[in-house]
């Protein structure tokens, strides 16, 4: 049976602030199947895209990617904000969608030269975070093959950002 997924996202009307409605993947995180429905979406473009390292950005990158590379058996490094990683990392800095600048960072020794990568995140949003995720697998020489989320919130434009990647997005708002 297919589920629909949708039923499983919580629509939180002025969060964090007021005219925002956030979209919170708990409930289909919360729900085994629909988890499982989730991530084998994924997985299947993971597959198709012959996949070799997955990265996600703090925190719920790690969410939708560590699943993906554990059926697959690939690696997944985490894209962390400052001060998480302990070894010489590269940079990248974005804007945030509620105003204000943050930057990601991944260790310079978590993707080979060459290697095709799958970025995932929970949900897209402005962009900024999976294009400075996109921006730190390339410092460190790797193939973005493919881009996996969610959720896209259309009316954010986030996919204009990252363009020039073939993106898969399970619903959207
Ligand atoms: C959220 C979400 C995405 C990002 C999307 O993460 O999980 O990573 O925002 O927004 P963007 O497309 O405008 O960049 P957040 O920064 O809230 O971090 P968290 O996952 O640690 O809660
Ligand atoms: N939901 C969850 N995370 C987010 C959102 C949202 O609507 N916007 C930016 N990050």
């Amino acid at each position: 049976m297919t589920l629909d997924l949708t039923k499983y996202i919580a629509s939180i009307q002025d969060y964090p602030e007021p005219g925002v409605t956030f979209r919170d993947i708990s409930p289909l995180m919360g729900d085994g199947d629909a988890y499982r429905q989730a991530t084998n979406e994924i997985i299947e473009y993971a597959k198709s895209k012959q996949v070799e390292m997955i990265v996600g950005p703090e925190a719920r990158g790690f969410i939708v990617g560590c699943p993906v590379a554990y059926e697959l058996g690939v690696g997944f490094a985490p894209a962390r904000k400052k001060g998480k990683l302990p070894r010489e990392t590269v940079k990248a800095t974005y804007e945030l969608e509620y105003g204000d600048e943050s930057a990601l960072y991944l260790h310079k020794d978590a993707i080979k030269p060459g290697q095709r990568v799958l970025v995932t995140d929970d949900l897209l949003a402005t962009g900024g975070t999976i294009k400075a995720t996109i921006e730190l697998v390339e410092k460190l020489g790797g193939i973005v093959v493919g881009t996996a989320f969610f959720i896209e919130l259309k009316d954010l434009h986030g996919r204009e950002k990252i363009k020039d990647y073939d993106m898969l997005c399970l619903m959207e708002y």
